[in-house]
């Protein structure tokens, strides 16, 4: 049997990788500038959608490399035929799906609220040669991901924190039993995230949860059917 070709440790993907994990290396400092801001907005009781409007458009809010090869890795061991991200900022995180994506011959459907931010995450899957599996939906993902087909083998959650549980609910009738339910930033957002946390560790409801330990947490989740 032959195995299908390594696509994440393709030379060219590793570079545009290298690259967007450095630049997004600078948002620690674009963060302190409007930080501030988000605390005054947050103690105003400002949602996480409203707080996130002042981040300069200019961050990436990208997933780390180590969490990005393990989303790579529950990809391609799992075969996911259709992923969908909601929160795709300049692609980091398709890159990693897409990768996967590549090799078995699957699809994945990001969403971006930004149009800047949609048009350099696709000009960086470009570069990586990972374009063709990928469709970036410009817009809020409440409306652009309304029409996806079932079934979804992999949903990534990773927009703004106040949206995991409405996109979740709203893509749960075309989850595929066993699908897999990922949500980044269990830690960094314990508090806006908490409903979201309850609700996929309900022990009367369709998923089985575990937080995963990386730095900024990673709720994996496994969806048995309705
Ligand atoms: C944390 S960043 C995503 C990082 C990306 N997954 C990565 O690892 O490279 C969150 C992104 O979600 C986008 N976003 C937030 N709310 C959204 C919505 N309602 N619809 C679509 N995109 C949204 C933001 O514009 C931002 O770029």
């Amino acid at each position: 049997m032959s195995l299908a070709a390594n696509a994440l440790d393709d030379p060219t993907v590793q570079a545009v990788l290298a690259r967007e994990h450095q630049r997004a290396e600078d948002d620690d400092a674009q963060l302190a500038a409007v930080r501030p801001k988000i605390e005054a907005a947050k103690e105003a009781g400002a949602s996480a959608t409203e707080q996130a409007a002042h981040y300069p458009k200019t961050v990436y809010l990208a997933v780390a490399p180590d969490m990005g090869r393990f989303l790579y890795l529950t990809a391609r061991t799992t075969a996911a035929q259709r992923i969908v991200e909601f929160g795709t900022s300049f692609g980091i995180s398709t890159i990693y799906f897409a990768a996967a994506a590549k090799e078995i011959g699957g699809q994945v459907i990001g969403s971006e609220l930004e149009p800047s931010k949609a048009a350099r995450a696709r000009a960086n899957l470009e570069d990586a040669g990972l374009a063709a599996p990928v469709e970036i939906r410009v817009g809020d993902a409440m409306e652009t991901l309304a029409d996806v087909q079932a079934p979804i083998d992999l949903l990534f959650l990773d927009g703004w924190k106040d949206l995991y549980l409405p996109v979740l609910q709203m893509l749960e009738p075309k989850l595929a039993p066993g699908a897999l339910v990922l949500a980044d930033n269990i830690h960094t957002f314990p508090v806006e995230l908490a409903p979201y946390v309850a609700f996929v560790s309900r022990t009367d409801g369709p998923y089985r949860s575990v937080v995963l330990p990386f730095e900024s947490g990673l709720a994996y989740s496994f969806y048995e059917g309705a």
